[in-house]
């Protein structure tokens, strides 16, 4: 499915909303078959069970009573959920739902995923050999290229999600060639990692071969995406992340604070809420509306927007672009990329397995 113009309308209707652009990434299972050097996912020895289909739903209800817009369904993998093709056709009726997969998954599961708004595929570089070292498992790279050609095929609305590190900095240029070229969408992540395995919930590893080292080529690096940007669609991340990202790494210096629980939360697999993943539970989903406006909430917000502890993009996103005018921002530099989205699904080209 691409974002039909019905959704795109009531998108913009809820970004012009005040107090209403909030953003949900639901971690449905920690259970993983990758085992990728940056993700700490996978080496998770704590509790496993997850919330149930039914949960599930009452929370993704609350969830919309809150005014959420898009939600992010991850893990682990989301696809090793059984009932994941229930999950999607749910959420996509009520947000803006993306749900990520490592690409092994996604063909054996393209019914569920037909009900998604945008399907990410995760893969780190065109490099098959490097490709499979970082993801941890031989024939991931093939895995990732098929499914992505397949879903495109399909009409499914498709991108790839590498993750910049060290490992694949220098070739991130050519890869966004690649994959913008054939119509197919980059979502950038940049290696992060926890500073403690204390929360219930874990995903960045650290990992010295994955840290960025070369700050310089990183910086270099938002400076091409910016300039790709205006020659090409695709290419899916705000000059403003890209600008934050950039004085991060070259001055150490953050140009924002923190919006977890004001404009972002996120919700583990026994479906628990935190702002986000590195501090532990607040509430469990299904109490978010009450809990929402109350005095603890406001303290922790003040407590996070103070917190300096981590520089995850998909966080740091949500924190730049705040409130109305934020939304406005997102659809004024992402213009271009929306008409894409929007646009007939098979116009986009073919990718060689
Ligand atoms: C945690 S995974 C979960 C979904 C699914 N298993 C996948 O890999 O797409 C979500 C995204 O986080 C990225 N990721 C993994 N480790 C990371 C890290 N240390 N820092 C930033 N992003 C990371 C993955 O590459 C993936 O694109
Ligand atoms: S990044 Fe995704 S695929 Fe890789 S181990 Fe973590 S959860 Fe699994
Ligand atoms: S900076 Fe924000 S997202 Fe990062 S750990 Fe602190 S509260 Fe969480």
């Amino acid at each position: 499915m691409r974002l039909s113009s019905q959704k795109a309308l009531s998108l913009v209707r809820r970004i012009l909303t005040p107090n209403s652009s909030l953003h949900a990434q639901w971690f449905l299972t920690n259970r993983c078959n990758y085992r990728c050097r940056s993700c700490g996912v996978w080496r998770s020895k704590k509790q496993q069970n997850e919330v149930s289909t039914d949960e599930v739903k009452a929370g993704l209800n609350a969830l919309a009573k809150l005014g959420v817009i898009d939600v992010v369904l991850s893990g682990g993998d989301p696809l090793l959920r059984d009932d994941i093709d229930e999950i999607l056709r749910y959420a996509s009726r009520r947000f803006i739902t993306t749900i990520y997969d490592n690409g092994s998954m996604a063909l054996e599961k393209i019914n569920a995923l037909r009900n998604a708004d945008f399907v990410a595929i995760s893969l780190d570089s065109l490099n098959a050999d490097r490709n499979d070292y970082m993801r941890g498992v031989k024939g991931a790279y093939k895995k990732a290229m098929t499914a992505i050609e397949g879903l495109q095929d399909e009409g499914i609305s498709v991108g790839v999600a590498p993750t910049i590190s060290q490992l694949n900095l220098n070739e991130m240029t050519d890869f966004t060639r690649y994959f913008t070229d054939k119509g197919i969408p980059v979502w950038y992540a940049v290696y992060s990692h926890d500073d403690t395995d204390s929360q219930l919930f874990g995903i960045g590893k650290k990992n010295d071969e994955l840290e960025i080292t070369d700050k310089q080529a990183m910086a270099r690096l938002c400076d091409v995406l910016m300039k790709m940007k205006r020659e090409r669609n695709g290419v899916f991340i705000t000059d403003k992340t890209l600008k934050a990202l950039r004085k991060l790494f070259l001055t150490g210096e953050r140009t924002w604070k923190c919006r977890a629980l004001q404009n972002f939360l996120m919700v583990n697999p026994q479906g628990q809420v935190s702002g986000c993943h590195l501090y532990e539970p607040i509430a469990k989903v299904t109490e978010l509306p009450e809990l929402w406006n109350s005095p603890r909430f406001s303290a922790l917000r003040a407590e996070y927007s103070a917190c300096e502890k981590c520089s995850y993009v998909c966080y740091l996103f949500y924190s730049v672009h705040n409130g109305v005018h934020g939304g406005l921002e997102i659809l004024q530099d992402q213009f271009k990329n929306a008409r894409l989205l929007t646009s007939s699904a098979r116009e986009a080209k073919r990718i060689p397995a």
